[in-house]
């Protein structure tokens, strides 16, 4: 049984429900999934899973979670080669080209850590409500355990 872990930032709430979506969605598919709260995270934890997922909100015009600056900036010195990775959040379309900036900011510090993207990046305007924004998270999760099956083989 595959593991993950999935850390997410937030500050009203739509990051943890979008990281609870995908958490349930990863558990429906037989995945044992730990979840947790940014600042209560230490990036260096990921080396104990298989699939690493972060979901974090964006602010201030393309700002980065503060409470999440140390676990951003360890991520990309880890050596997660092998694990597969995700990214997904909550941001608002009305800031234009900052949208969900974070979301991007994470994936290439997951790439720099050598870890594979298992599923394209979602992102989801304000709260995760909409049957499309259900059936985006569920579909990142499900692209996620594929991927980590793929690369067993
Ligand atoms: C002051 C302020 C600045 C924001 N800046 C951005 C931004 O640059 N890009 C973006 O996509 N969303 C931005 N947002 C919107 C939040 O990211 C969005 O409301 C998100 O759903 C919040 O997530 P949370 O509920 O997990 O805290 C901003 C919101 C506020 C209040």
């Amino acid at each position: 049984m595959p593991t993950a872990k999935v850390v997410f930032a937030t500050i009203t709430g739509n990051n943890e429900d979008c990281a609870d979506i995908i958490t349930e969605a990863l558990e429906d598919l037989g995945v044992q999934v730990d979840e947790s709260e940014i600042s209560q995270t230490d990036a260096a934890e990921f080396e104990d899973y298989d699939i690493c997922v972060v979901v974090p909100y964006t602010y201030d015009e393309g700002a980065l979670p503060e409470e999440g600056l140390d676990f951003y900036e360890e991520l990309p010195d880890l050596d997660l080669n092998g694990k597969i990775f995700g990214v997904a959040g909550s941001g608002d379309v009305f800031y234009e080209e900052f949208y969900c900036v974070a979301v991007d900011a994470f994936g290439k510090a997951f790439q720099k850590a050598h870890a594979s993207q298992g599923a394209e990046p979602v992102k989801i305007n304000l709260a995760p409500e909409s049957e499309e924004d259900l059936a985006q998270l569920d579909t990142f999760a499900k692209k996620l355990v594929d991927s980590y099956e793929a690369a067993q083989k």
